[in-house]
Parts: structure tokens; C-alpha cells; sequence
């Protein structure tokens, strides 16, 4: 297939008008709610590497500025401006994580400057563009969408830092809580039979691409995410210590790090648990899906409930309902609100299960997108026919055995990069992002 038929494919009649619109909006958004997380942070912790699994807070500022100047500007024949020297600072293959407090980066207020000049060049420039033309970048507004949907997948990064972050107070203003009452957890029948895989939305990722079938026998799905209630009877029973439940190369992680629990609990001697939420220190909450938890400890919590981790095609047949009718998100194909899922960064934190049941899906299944992202048992591998676009470094590079899958996005996710087809990785010990998991296990 030629990349023109892709591009056609990509594009449905009638998005390709209104691209600009959206582009702008959702650029200005994420642009927004960065400032906003970072305005109540001194600038001595904007600098600080805070964790060595993250950069420091200044660093995701320019990094972010420096993506949207190589796709928005000099990607689409704008003239460059940037020192050379910030391609190489900035570059997330360049220098690990953990190395980029040693960088010369650009303190705070040049960092925003940055990124301030670079959004107003590129205003200009998509003035200039043509809706459609022969550039494969800009079927649909692709690479804005691209931009816009890294600038939130880097917001979300932020809030992991912010959590991790123990230097200072991290206060953030959140609205009530949902109290949605008691809801029982249940398991709803997902029929067999074919499920199309993947997104035809302008805005997809290389990842989500080509859209196929594959057939996925019944099984059944938890309706709920398992709670922090439910994890909490796993951990108290002597889960952790029991070698039977885990994988062998996670019960070994488990005993080199010692871990007994998911990050941020803390234990306060007989069957007394707080955890820590940014600098709130608060009791479990019992009706939250559980969150910062690994692979492992997802996958040893199914197994020791005589169950087992739902794959990525079990999870897009159940958001998609298994009646045929195409659906871009478990409740249809409106645009996420509130009422839908809980996403967008708003909230700080999961809202108790059963909070949305607008969002639900057509067969019944709840809280599929939004509040924890959702371990699946899949490695993270390319659709059959996968090419990269626009390159190999967002998606190609990280297939393997070594990531697994996850799915529906968390509290820190932003809708612009929520659907059903859109596919989430980490590494099977990571549990600084906001994952959490549901069981599902087979009809007999
Ligand atoms: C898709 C969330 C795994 O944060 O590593 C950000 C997104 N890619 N900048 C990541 C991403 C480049 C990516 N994840
Ligand atoms: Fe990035």
C-alpha cells in the first residue's frame, strides 16, 4: 500500500476541514495545564532530579519546546532559531534520565521563553499551511496532533515527578470527591468473535496502525478495575511472601528491592495503612482502583484470585462492545467529559469505582478509560504491516519482550491521547505511573 492510501485511510471525510481548529485548541491546552502544574514550584525544585527515573521538571519544559520546533517548524519549512546545542540537550536519546541534572539546561524562566517564542512561530506558520496538501505530516493535522498529544503524555510525565518528589509540598487544589456508593465488583461475558484492532482517527499513532482483525475467544472481565480494597486483602494475606503467585523474575525483583506493597503506601503496623498522595499523607482508599503498582504485582494479584491479566485485543474487544458497532471510546463516539471518565489531570488521583457509569461500555464493563492506566499481558509489539511514522523513536525502537502493554489512560491523561486503539508501554517493574489493572479469565 502506498503512503498516500495510508494517509487516505488515516483520514475520514470531514476532519480534514476542521484540523486547524482543534490543532490550536489542543496545543493551547496542554501549554495551560503544563504552567499551571509547574506555576507553584519553586524554582530550586524545577531544577532538581528528583528520582532517577525522571528528568528534572525544567528539562520536560524544554524538551516539549524543543519536539514542537522540530515538528511544527522546521518539519514543515519554517525557519529554525534555536541554538544548536538545545537539539542534543533535549534529545530524549541522548542522555538518560537520571544524567540531565548534569546538562547546561536552561533555568526556568529561559526555559518558558523557549517554548513561548516557538508557539508563537508556529501560530504564524499554521496560518500559512494548507489544509491538505501532499505532505503525509499534515493529512488530518497528524503532526500537530502528534505535538499536542506529546505535550500532555509529557504533563502526565510531570505529575509522576511531582508525585516522586519529596523536597517541598506538592498542594494541588482538587475538586470533591465522587461518591458513587458502594458498587459490588461483578464479571461481565464478553463474547467471542472478531475485533478490529487499531485506529482510523487523523490523530492515531504509527502504534495503533494498520487497523486488522483478530478473533478473541469469550472471556470473562472484571466490570470494575480491582480496587485498593481488594489489593489490600492480597498484601495482608502474605501475597508478597508467597512465591507460588509471581513470576519468577518478579518475586526476585521483589526480594532485591524488598518491596511488600505498592508505592506510596505506607505501612503503620497492624492493619493500619496510609498512603501518600503528593504531600497529602491520607488513609487507603478502599474504593479507588489501586494505583502505582507494577506488572508483576498486577500479574501475581490475578493469579492468586484464580485469574489472570485480560491481552490488549481482550481489552480493545471489551471497550469497543462486542455488538459491531464502531466505537472510538467504551461509551461511544463522543469526546470525553466528565461525566464520561475521570482524565485530564483535574482530579489528582483515581475516583472511587462505579463513578462514571456514562462511560461505560456497550456489554457493561466500567472505568475502562480514565483513573489507573490498566496492565494488560501483552508485550508491547508491532501490528502485522506496522510502519514507523514519523519516526522510529516514539514507537519501533521499544518493541520487543521487554515492555508490556497498557490501556485506557489514567487521572494525568489528557483526552487528546485517550481512545480505545491507543496503546500504552512500560518496563514490567515500573510502577511510578499511574497503573493499575483488571482481571479477566476464561469461560469454561
Ligand atoms: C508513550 C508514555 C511511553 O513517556 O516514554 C514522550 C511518550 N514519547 N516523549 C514516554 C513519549 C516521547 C512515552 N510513552
Ligand atoms: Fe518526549
Amino acid at each position: 500500500m502506498s503512503m498516500r492510501a495510508t494517509m487516505q485511510e488515516r483520514m475520514p471525510l470531514g476532519e480534514a476541514t476542521a484540523w486547524k481548529a482543534r490543532a490550536l485548541r489542543e496545543l493551547e491546552a496542554g501549554r495551560a495545564r503544563l504552567q499551571a502544574m509547574l506555576a507553584p514550584v519553586p524554582e530550586v525544585e524545577l531544577m532538581r532530579q528528583h528520582s532517577p527515573l525522571m528528568s528534572p521538571l525544567v528539562w520536560d519544559v524544554a524538551h516539549v519546546a524543543n519536539y514542537e520546533e522540530q515538528w511544527l517548524l522546521r518539519a514543515l519549512g519554517a525557519p529554525a532559531f534555536t541554538d544548536p546545542a538545545f537539539d542534543a540537550i533535549y534529545d530524549a536519546f541522548r542522555h538518560p534520565r537520571s544524567t540531565r541534572s548534569t546538562l547546561p539546561l536552561l533555568e526556568p524562566e529561559a526555559a518558558w521563553a523557549y517554548a513561548t517564542r516557538v508557539r508563537e512561530a508556529v501560530r504564524a506558520h499554521l496560518e500559512a499551511l494548507p489544509e491538505e496538501g501532499a505532505d503525509p505530516l499534515l493529512a488530518g493535522g497528524y503532526v500537530f496532533g502528534m505535538v499536542a498529544q506529546h505535550e500532555q503524555q509529557h504533563a502526565e510525565t510531570l505529575a509522576a515527578t511531582l508525585q516522586l518528589m519529596t523536597h517541598g509540598e506538592y498542594n494541588p487544589v482538587e475538586p470533591p470527591r465522587h461518591q458513587p456508593g458502594a458498587v459490588p465488583q461483578h464479571e461481565v461475558l464478553i463474547p467471542g468473535g472478531p475485533v478490529h484492532l487499531g485506529g482510523t482517527e487523523a490523530w492515531a499513532y504509527d502504534n495503533e496502525r494498520p487497523r486488522h482483525v483478530v478473533d478473541v475467544a469469550p472471556f470473562l472481565l472484571d466490570a470494575h478495575p480491582v480496587t485498593t480494597g481488594d489489593y489490600l486483602v492480597f498484601v495482608e494475606s502474605g501475597g508478597y511472601e508467597d512465591p507460588r503467585w509471581w513470576d519468577p523474575r518478579g518475586f526476585a525483583w521483589l526480594q532485591a528491592e524488598g518491596i511488600r506493597h505498592p508505592l506510596f503506601w505506607m505501612p503503620q503496623g497492624q492493619h493500619v495503612w496510609l498512603r501518600r498522595r503528593f504531600s497529602t499523607v491520607e488513609p487507603l482508599p478502599k474504593d479507588e482502583p489501586v494505583q502505582h503498582v507494577s506488572w508483576y504485582e498486577a500479574d501475581a494479584y490475578a493469579r492468586w484470585a484464580g485469574k489472570r491479566l485480560p491481552t490488549e485485543s481482550e481489552w480493545e474487544k471489551a471497550a469497543q462492545g462486542s455488538d459491531g458497532v464502531a466505537r472510538g471510546h467504551p461509551w461511544g463516539n463522543d469526546a470525553p467529559t466528565d461525566a464520561h471518565a475521570n482524565l485530564g489531570g483535574t482530579r489528582w488521583g483515581p475516583s472511587p469505582v462505579g463513578s462514571h457509569p456514562l462511560g461505560r461500555s456497550a456489554d457493561g464493563v466500567f472505568g475502562l478509560v480514565g483513573d489507573v492506566w490498566e496492565w494488560t499481558s501483552s508485550d508491547f509489539q508491532p501490528y502485522a504491516g506496522f510502519r514507523a511514522f514519523p519516526y522510529r523513536e516514539y514507537s519501533e525502537v521499544f518493541f520487543g519482550t521487554e515492555s508490556k502493554v497498557l490501556r485506557g489512560g489514567a487521572w494525568a491523561s489528557a483526552p487528546v491521547a485517550v481512545r480505545n486503539s491507543f496503546r500504552n508501554w512500560d518496563f514490567p517493574i515500573r510502577r511510578q505511573i499511574f497503573a493499575g489493572f483488571r482481571c479477566a479469565r476464561d469461560v469454561r
